[in-house]
């Protein structure tokens, strides 16, 4: 057989995406946001997620469709996100695949967003192939989590993630704390350009001598988005300016320092000279910046997939599906609904 033709769909978050593969081979990545519907919330609120899946799904599938240019019928089968996730946007994603899959006749495959994140580097165009195993750091505004992938369908391990925010939200937060707007992340990485990351120094969450033995690879942001909102406080209360460059930076400094270290503890510990970022918050400067420079320190390979297939798409979750099927796995059945085990 030719390598498959699956088409992916992911609901899990704000992002309704939709795409087709061939195999390794990127043939259409549409992406309908509803950022700017929970702009007005500083957030994302699930209810509206849901719903706004649901406005775009049918235009997002018939866009990938004509951008990779197949019909349904051509399909192998069709993959779907089934977590984690918000509950309600992954019911909205799971309802549509499988009614195309009952209509079509085509096989369906339920795919851990996770590992979809990370299936996302076989599509990139540079001709060069991730090698496993790997450590993968996952930051996005759902969430914050450190993998070790020795086998992407077969053997996934979860080292650690957040007990609290994901890194996003802590960005998210901390932006509509400092009056920037949503999303945080860019707002937050333009205002640090111009301040002084060691003017303020945050709290780093979960790496105090004690945590090491519970929460080795688990990360907390929830304590530094306290600290930032008790700094910006006392400085209104004293009738001072905010210095929000240098808060801004202080904030970023300290979460790029956590996520950096811990990943390449990660690596040393188990050996493994390979670190992959994805996520919308592997976007970030700082921490793009800081990872380069330590694992470059450390003799560790630093792949970071481009952006368009960082954030959440559904062509990472057909890459996942055309790998199932090209390893002659069966289908999943037909009873599942939203599930986050991992491989
Ligand atoms: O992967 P993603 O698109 O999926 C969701 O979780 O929906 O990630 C979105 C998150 C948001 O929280 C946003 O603030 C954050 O990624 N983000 C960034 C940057 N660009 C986007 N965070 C830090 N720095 C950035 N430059
Ligand atoms: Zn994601």
């Amino acid at each position: 057989m030719s390598a498959p033709l699956v088409l992916g769909i992911e609901t899990s978050c704000d992002e309704t995406g939709v795409g087709v593969v061939r195999g390794r081979q990127l043939l259409a990545n549409v992406i309908a946001s509803s950022m700017d519907e929970h702009a007005r919330f500083g957030g994302v609120v699930p209810e509206v997620a849901a719903r706004a899946h649901l406005e775009a799904l049918t235009p997002t599938l018939t866009a990938a469709l004509a951008e990779a240019d197949v019909a349904l019928d051509d399909l192998d089968a069709i993959a779907v996100t089934s977590g984690p996730g918000l509950s309600g946007a992954l019911m909205v994603g799971i309802g549509a695949a499988k009614a195309l899959a009952l209509a079509t006749g085509k096989p369906l495959y339920a795919v851990n967003h996770l590992v979809g994140h990370v299936g996302a580097d076989v599509l990139r165009s540079d001709g060069t192939e991730i090698e496993l195993p790997t450590i993968a750091l996952l930051v996005s505004g759902g969430h914050t989590s450190l993998l070790l992938v020795r086998d992407l369908l077969n053997d996934v391990e979860l080292l650690g993630e957040t007990i609290d925010d994901a890194a996003g939200e802590a960005f998210d937060k901390v932006a509509r704390l400092l009056g920037l707007g949503y999303p945080g992340g860019p707002r937050i990485d333009e205002a640090a350009a111009s301040g002084d990351p060691d003017a303020i120094r945050f709290p780093r969450g979960l790496t105090q001598p004690k945590d090491r033995e519970r929460h080795r690879y688990d990360f907390s942001f929830s304590g530094l988005k306290t600290a930032v909102a008790r700094f910006v406080e006392q400085r209104r209360d004293a009738g001072l300016e905010v210095p929000v460059a240098d808060v801004a930076a202080g904030f970023r400094e300290s979460v790029a320092d956590v996520l950096t270290a811990k990943a390449v503890d990660a690596c040393l510990e188990h050996r493994i000279p390979r670190l992959l970022l994805g996520g919308g918050v592997a976007a970030n400067a700082r921490i793009r910046d800081l990872a380069a420079e330590r694992t470059t320190a450390a003799g560790i390979e630093l792949r970071v997939p481009p952006l368009p297939l960082c954030t959440d798409n559904g062509a990472m979750i057909a890459a996942i599906g055309a790998a199932l099927v090209a390893a002659g796995r069966a289908p999943s059945a037909g009873g599942f609904g939203a599930d986050s085990t991992l491989p």
